[in-house]
């Protein structure tokens, strides 16, 4: 075994990154993934990439700014699967949180699945509170390739940004 540092930077997400996202989730996802873009053209999200040197991604979330005015939520946070457990998911969240700071906000929220208990935990480390539970569902490919609602039931965190 061998340790290998990786430089990692935060940039905006753009069209041409989707292409090398598909590890991301479904071609469904990814089409969503590009509509977020329309919106973080409009200032309503920012849609963050995070890139070795390659400068291809190996992470990406958002921040919408929409959900609740004055607060920045983040959501649609994945790292590539491969390279998932070494920090860079919280490089990912502090660069989210950066985001919601530049923009004069000092309060960061998300939803995390209950069946997700990893994610929570690295929430909760980076000093995310639960406050409330909600229910809540999107459309997802199913393996046979059609669309389906799938249901779940979500913690809501928050976070004051110091
Ligand atoms: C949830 C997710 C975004 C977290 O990203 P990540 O890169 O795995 O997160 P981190 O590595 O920063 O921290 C998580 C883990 O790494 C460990 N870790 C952090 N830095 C580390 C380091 N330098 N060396 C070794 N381990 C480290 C943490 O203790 C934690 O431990 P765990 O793997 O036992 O849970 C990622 O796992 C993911 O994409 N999951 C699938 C999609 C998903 O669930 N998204 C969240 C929806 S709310």
């Amino acid at each position: 075994m061998i340790d290998v540092v990786l430089k990692l930077s935060a940039r905006d997400l753009v069209h041409a990154d989707l292409a090398s996202c598909g590890w991301a989730g479904s071609d469904h996802h990814v089409a969503d993934v590009a509509r977020q873009l329309e919106r973080a053209r409009a200032g309503e999200v920012d849609y963050l990439a995070v890139c070795p040197a390659t400068d291809i991604p190996v992470a990406k979330g958002g921040v919408d700014y929409e959900v609740k005015a004055g607060v920045g939520t983040l959501w649609q946070l994945a790292v590539h699967p491969a390279l998932q457990s070494c920090g860079i998911g919280t490089f990912l969240v502090e660069a989210a949180e950066l985001r919601i700071r530049n923009r004069g906000l000092r309060q960061a929220e998300l939803a995390v699945e209950e069946r997700n208990p990893r994610a929570r935990a690295l929430y909760q480390r980076l000093g995310y509170v639960a406050y409330d539970r909600r229910p809540d569902s999107w459309d997802e490919r199913a393996p046979d390739g059609s669309l389906r609602r799938y249901e779940t039931m979500c913690t809501l965190m928050r976070k004051e940004l110091s």
